[in-house]
């Protein structure tokens, strides 16, 4: 399909349904051409359920290779590791292998997968939150490296280490200093703390098996500075390790690499200058039952901060790893944060979820029904709960798509012509089971047997708070690769 047809299926496909106060996804090629065969994915929707994820892995090198490009641009030694818990298909952890990636574990179960996938261990970082004993002895036994986050983890995988006999890579997890006002993280341990802790625990001869190769954190966010203030911590650190005997080569920052979603930043702003004055009363609703996404709204002020995903923001990727290379720094000298990487022979780490899933999937749904609540409210029911597409965002702020296929002659008798405004909900038996909290335009109606479509869900949208209560069956995922038949993930034929 050449490019203008598919301007065309995009534009349609998004006139179709959109927000009250329109914010347009940016659209892979791949996406848009599967919009334009409505039948085809109707017949997907129809032979796997409703509703359906897809996901073409091909975007994550075009993620990726931008990222290197920086950093080979300032000639450090980087590597970056693919934070499966952004998405279960294990295609990804392929993908991620093909290109040269490590991956990075949150689980028993994803270390599992990913060294069943063929990934050696020394591609594997496991950054669990909680390490449970087996996944601790798995560790040991599959030599993958792992974050340390406490304590009782620094003990409890020495003493395995020791039982086991054999050497365990091992990074810090550090809690870096964070501005006033921003909440603590819970996860590692302060500088400081870190190196005590090591002092200890080899003092006592506990580490023996253990080798300290890095030094990690990870910060919720996607402030630059934050993690230039980081990383300037983590060379204190790694320089004092150093002094004690130790040898650690890379510094890890994690994931919180950001992304954008949407085409224009003119109308995320706009979004929010109206979503302001709706709540302030000036103008309709924009949001189901005024839903303010975080804003506090009091004595006609509004005050607090949005609680979602920056949809849209700047500087992504590339440039936003360029900010955090070219920063200075004063670690034991002067210059930028590449610098003090070269002149430490570090290799500088990060993990990648989000931003290397960037235009890999969507979520597809079919619409089963149309009614007006009585106060005349329009509702759109979809085949689909609301866990399966939400992340811990208040709401998925991307405009929908719509497609039309063939209907069945009783739904196209009953295909309602005329504009309507509503929401579209779930299938929950709760009361605000909003599958988006925005209000949807479909200006050329919609109806029963029509596809709606959420853009680029890989990363995390699709599976991080996916439930299959009510014994709704989860998502199908879907991997389309180009020019070939879609095929189900191999996650749910052998991994649920
Ligand atoms: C330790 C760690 N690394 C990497 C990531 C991935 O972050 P993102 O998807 O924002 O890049 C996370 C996300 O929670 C994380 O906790």
């Amino acid at each position: 399909v050449n490019q203008a047809v598919l301007d065309v299926v995009a534009s349609d496909a998004r006139s179709g349904c959109r927000g009250v106060v329109p914010i347009d996804a940016r659209l892979e090629d791949w996406q848009v051409a599967l919009c334009a065969a409505p039948d085809e994915l109707s017949r997907l929707l129809e032979l796997h359920g409703s509703p359906l994820n897809i996901i073409d892995p091909s975007a994550m090198a075009r993620n990726a290779a931008e990222l290197q490009r920086v950093a080979d641009s300032h000639e450090i030694d980087f590597k970056m590791f693919f934070a499966r818990k952004a998405n279960k298909a294990l295609a990804l952890i392929d993908e991620a292998k093909s290109l040269g990636l490590g991956v990075d574990l949150a689980s028993e179960r994803e270390l599992i997968q990913a060294l069943g996938r063929g990934v050696i261990a020394a591609e594997t970082m496991v950054t669990a939150a909680v390490k449970p004993a087996a996944l601790l002895s798995l560790c040991v036994e599959s030599g993958a490296t792992v974050a340390i986050d406490n304590e009782d983890e620094l003990r409890r995988i020495s003493a395995l280490a020791q039982q086991q006999s054999r050497r365990v890579p091992i990074a810090l997890r550090l809690a870096p200093t964070l501005p006033e006002g921003r909440p603590e993280t819970r996860f590692g341990t302060d500088g400081p703390a870190a190196l005590e802790m090591a002092n200890r625990h080899w003092a006592a001869g506990l580490g023996s098996q253990l080798d300290i190769v890095g030094v990690h954190f990870h910060l919720d966010g996607y402030d630059p500075h934050e993690r230039v203030s980081a990383l300037a911590e983590c060379f204190t650190v790694i320089d004092a390790l150093r002094v004690q005997g130790h040898a650690p080569s890379f510094v890890d920052m994690g994931g919180g690499i950001p992304m954008s979603y949407l085409e224009s930043p003119s109308q995320w702003a706009t979004f929010w200058h109206e979503h302001r004055r709706s709540l302030l009363g000036q103008r309709d609703a924009l949001t189901f039952e005024s839903h303010p996404l975080g804003l506090v709204v009091r004595d006609g002020e509004i005050t607090g901060r949005a609680n979602v995903y920056p949809y849209f923001q700047e500087p992504t990727r590339a440039d936003w790893l360029e900010r955090v290379l070219t920063a200075p720094i004063q670690a034991g000298g002067h210059g930028s944060v590449a610098d003090a990487l070269r002149a430490r022979g570090l290799q500088l780490r990060c993990e990648p979820g989000r931003s290397l899933l960037d235009g890999c999937g969507l979520t597809a749904a079919r619409v089963e029904f149309r009614k007006q609540r009585r106060d005349g409210t329009w509702l759109i029911g979809l085949a689909m709960n609301r866990t399966q597409c939400r992340s811990t965002s208040d709401d998925f702020l991307v405009d929908p798509l719509l497609v039309r296929p063939q209907l069945t002659p009783a739904d196209a008798a009953e295909a309602e012509a005329e504009p309507v405004d509503g929401y579209l909900v779930g299938a929950y038996c709760i009361e605000r089971e909003l599958l988006t909290w925005r209000k949807m335009r479909f200006p050329r109606g919609v109806a029963v047997g029509d596809i709606v479509v959420f853009p680029n869900t890989a990363g995390y949208l699709m599976h991080i708070v996916e439930s299959s209560s009510h014994q709704m069956p989860l998502a199908r995922n879907l991997i389309l690769r180009p020019g070939q038949e879609a095929v189900i993930d191999e996650i749910d034929v052998s991994g649920r």
